[in-house]
């Protein structure tokens, strides 16, 4: 069976049942705490947490209300914590999710109950054994006995139990639903047994992010959401391994024509790495994103990048994956001439600087994490570029994690007009740069930095501690803060925020840093930007009152700081105004 046969019969089989096709929606998500759209989930959030209502509000790729409580979907997700692991039988950067959603339409019985009738009568499959949650006191959250028993009226015998870290799903970004899953295993060609299915069950809303979540961090509980929702997923390309009976996903009809067309001589890991990323690229570059050295757009460049170093015809494999695809993606075929564009400038701007990054490579004997890191910044080479060179021969001590630090340090010390994010699995993206030109100028950015902790912890007192950071950025000028909150700042309350900081900086609190493990800094209470992924180790940033040890702030944060808030001087809000949905900007200076 195609792998477009098996789309289309997942649709007809869902919409048979009640459910309204949803188109998948954008790679770039909505949902400003999420850099990249992750799962088929994500366009419903609110129609789990009740912001919008399945039969009345108006979705907006439909451009209609949904009309039923049930929906369905093909959704094109992208998981940057899989990059690594591309190379592989089965691991993807960009796959298509398949996902039947339900918002207070069904729940438990049905839901298992869909996904035994598809698998086994639509696909021909024959399930090996399922997952259940096994249950954690912890969250309050018992084991699911009442999944277990409906797969075993069904006739599946092989039932076993899993913890949090595997079967409970979410949430996405800083904050969502979330709840356990029973999970699907089938058969692939190879005769492995492969997680095809996921059902989640959210039945409940967290109010942070997975990680602090999983660590129980600062005595945030799980709540129930009014009405029990369904969410599953179920990746195409792994249910086509299934269903075509192939040892991979590179031998599906997904792949076909890209694994043909690449050179014979390159080995499996190098041909799968290609065209994944070719193929990942033109999704992103049809939703509109660029090239560049920030957030999504250095996610496609170290794509791109990693393909062209590889010496193949790229622009072929871009051609061949909108020839295959936008049939069921449209936005392929539309975007193909500016996606064929942005490719070729791409391809220009890297190859000025590849050869001599090459020339660089060939002549070093071996490559550390410093190293790795001058080439990154003289000749654009990413890191999976440097560390795959010659098979990998002159990096065998060379890590991710080695090369995130030197990224770290390096950002410390060009910290002026420059923030550094990291994507998805620890890398870390510069996001300006501007070098800093003398003394003074070191001085002031050390004070502003400072003073947005300040500005961080004044609103959470004022407006209550819900206020999240979204992202800051400082030049010498000015500091610019984002935080999500729903509406408006009243004047009054920018007024109390600033008075807030200004007799806190009166106070003199001693400012003093530490390095932990994450973990450990989580534990602390320590605020971060939780769009980001933190490395293992992280520096944490307190400022407290030594007569009372009382804490104003706690962050995450690179630095550098005042050492007493005194330093800081006058704070002064100069404006205030939306930055996208949800998130509000401030801008403030120093004196
Ligand atoms: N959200 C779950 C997942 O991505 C099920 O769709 O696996």
């Amino acid at each position: 069976m195609q792998s477009s046969a098996i789309r289309r019969k997942f649709l007809d089989f869902f919409e048979k049942r009640g459910h309204t096709v949803v188109p998948s929606s954008s790679l770039i998500p909505d949902d400003p705490s999420v850099l990249l759209t992750t799962a088929g989930m994500q366009q419903f959030k609110p129609y789990y947490t009740g912001e919008a209502d399945p039969m009345t509000s108006i979705h907006p790729t439909l451009g209609r209300a949904l009309g039923s409580r049930n929906a369905v979907s093909i959704q094109k997700s992208f998981r940057t914590s899989d990059i690594d692991e591309v190379g592989d039988e089965r691991h993807l950067t960009f796959f298509e999710m398949m996902g039947n959603f339900s918002f207070g339409g069904y729940f438990k019985k049905e839901a298992i109950k869909y996904a035994f009738d598809f698998l086994t009568e639509e696909v021909g499959l024959e399930i090996s054994y399922v997952t259940i949650f096994e249950g954690k006191d912890t969250i309050g959250v018992p084991k699911d006995e009442a999944s277990r028993k409906i797969w075993q009226s069904l006739g599946v015998t092989d039932i076993r139990e899993e913890g949090i870290e595997d079967v409970f799903w979410g949430p996405t970004g800083s904050s969502g639903p979330c709840g356990p899953t029973t999970e699907v295993y089938c058969k692939n060609g190879a005769g492995e047994d492969i997680e095809v299915w996921n059902i989640v069950f959210n039945e409940f809303f967290f109010n942070g992010s997975r990680e602090e979540l999983l660590l129980g961090a600062s005595g945030k509980k799980l709540e129930r959401l009014k009405t029990p929702g369904v969410d599953t997923g179920m990746g195409l390309e792994r249910l086509a391994m299934c269903v075509q009976k192939t040892k991979t996903v590179f031998e599906t009809d997904l792949f076909e024509e890209h694994i043909a067309v690449l050179p014979a001589d390159y080995t499996d890991r190098q041909k799968r790495i290609v065209a994944d990323h070719a193929r990942a690229g033109v999704f992103l570059l049809a939703d509109g994103i660029r090239p560049s050295n920030k957030d999504r757009g250095y996610i496609l460049r170290r794509l791109l990048r990693r393909a062209i170093v590889s010496g193949s015809d790229i622009a072929r494999l871009l051609e061949i994956t909108v020839a295959q695809y936008g049939a069921f993606y449209p936005e392929l075929t539309h975007e193909h001439g500016r996606i064929l564009a942005a490719y070729v400038d791409e391809h220009a701007k890297f190859s000025r600087t590849l050869r001599h990054g090459l020339k660089e490579l060939e002549r070093t004997e071996t490559l550390d994490a410093k190293s790795a890191f001058r080439l990154y910044e003289s000749f654009g080479l990413p890191y999976e570029v440097i560390k795959d060179y010659d098979g990998g021969k002159k990096t065998l001590g060379l890590t991710r994690e080695a090369f995130d630090e030197e990224f770290r340090k390096h950002q410390e010390i060009s910290r002026a007009g420059s923030t550094a994010k990291f994507g998805g699995h620890g890398l870390y993206m510069k996001t300006g740069e501007v070098t800093i030109r003398d003394e003074s100028e070191v001085e002031k950015v050390t004070r502003l930095h400072t003073a947005t902790h300040l500005l961080h912890a004044a609103l959470r007192a004022v407006l209550g501690s819900e206020v999240r950071q979204d992202g800051s950025d400082i030049t010498v000028e000015r500091t610019r803060f984002d935080f999500r909150f729903p509406r408006k700042v009243t004047a009054d309350e920018l007024k109390k925020v600033e008075d807030w900081v200004n007799n806190t900086v009166r106070r003199d609190l001693t400012v003093q840093w530490e390095e932990m493990a994450y973990e450990e800094g989580i534990k602390k209470g320590a605020l971060g930007f939780f769009r980001e992924k933190y490395p293992p180790r992280v520096k944490i940033y307190t400022m407290y009152d030594t007569a009372s040890d009382e804490v104003i702030s706690c962050e995450f944060c690179g630095g550098p700081h005042v050492t007493h808030t005194a330093e800081v001087g006058k704070f002064t809000i100069i404006k205030e105004e939306a930055s996208s949905a949800g998130v509000r900007r401030i801008r403030g200076v120093v004196e």
